[in-house]
């Protein structure tokens, strides 16, 4: 842990490298807030508010949204009360402009981030994760059909929410979500290696397996 209890992490990774699923863990396992930015974007494009109309269509076709209105969004989230206890950042920042970005919010705040995670899976895997998701309507628990199916079809065991599929998780739309990651994500790797923050996590394996790489590596840097 860091001085003050509190852990602060970033999640790296490509669409459907296990992102969402590991920050659930992190935040229940810490206590720390989990700041999502697809999630946030998803909740804006529902309630249709000005930042969720826009946001809707970039996402719809896998590009990105613009960085100053991410790094206001982030800002605002990270100065609330619940990320004192430490912050789970999964899907921010996604662009070097995004990084510095985090770089000025976090230096105002007098924090710092304790580790960032590289979540590696190849392209044949993630296809396969990202057709068979299936998101809770209601409270955003992750299932997948194959590898994490809910016990009733459809319908969320937590909550007993709606299980949809997510309209970019079609084949073309995660191709263009993967392009978009190489080549405006991927470097934020040797961007965070070269300040020594960088853990490198093989993202293959059992979610539970995930997990315990993760933990372990949180306990080689102290956190
Ligand atoms: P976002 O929602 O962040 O999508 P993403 O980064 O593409 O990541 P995903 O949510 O698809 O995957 P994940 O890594 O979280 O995997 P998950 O745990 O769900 O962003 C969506 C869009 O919003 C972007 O395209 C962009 O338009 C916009 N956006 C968001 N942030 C932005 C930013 N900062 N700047 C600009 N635009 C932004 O797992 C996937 C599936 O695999 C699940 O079914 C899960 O159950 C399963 N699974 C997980 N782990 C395992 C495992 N170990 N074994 C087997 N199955 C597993």
């Amino acid at each position: 842990m860091t001085d003050e209890g509190a852990v602060r992490v970033l999640l790296l990774g490509p669409p459907g490298a296990g992102k969402g699923t590991q920050a659930k863990l992190l935040r229940e396992e810490f206590g720390a807030c989990q700041v999502s930015t697809g999630d946030i974007l998803r909740r804006a494009a529902a309630e249709r508010s000005p930042l969720g109309e826009k946001a809707a269509a970039l996402m719809a076709k896998g590009e990105l949204v613009p960085d100053g209105l991410m790094i206001e969004l982030v800002a605002e989230r990270l100065r609330r009360d619940d990320c004192l206890a430490g912050f789970i950042l999964d899907g921010f920042p996604r662009t070097l402009d995004q990084a510095e970005g985090l770089e000025g919010i976090l230096e105002a705040m007098g924090s710092k981030l304790d580790c960032v995670f590289s979540i590696r899976v190849p392209h044949d895997v993630i296809i396969l994760r990202l057709e068979g998701r299936r998101s809770c309507k209601v409270c955003g628990a992750l299932y997948h059909l194959v590898s994490q199916p809910p016990p009733r079809s459809g319908v969320c065991d937590r909550c007993g929410g709606e299980l949809y599929q997510r309209e970019d998780d079609r084949v073309e739309t995660i191709r263009a979500r993967l392009r978009v990651y190489e080549a405006q994500t991927a470097p934020l790797i040797d961007h965070y290696r070269k300040k020594g923050l960088l853990k490198e996590i093989d993202g293959v394996g059992s979610v539970e397996e995930i997990r315990g790489r993760m933990l372990q590596a949180l306990g080689e840097v102290g956190a």
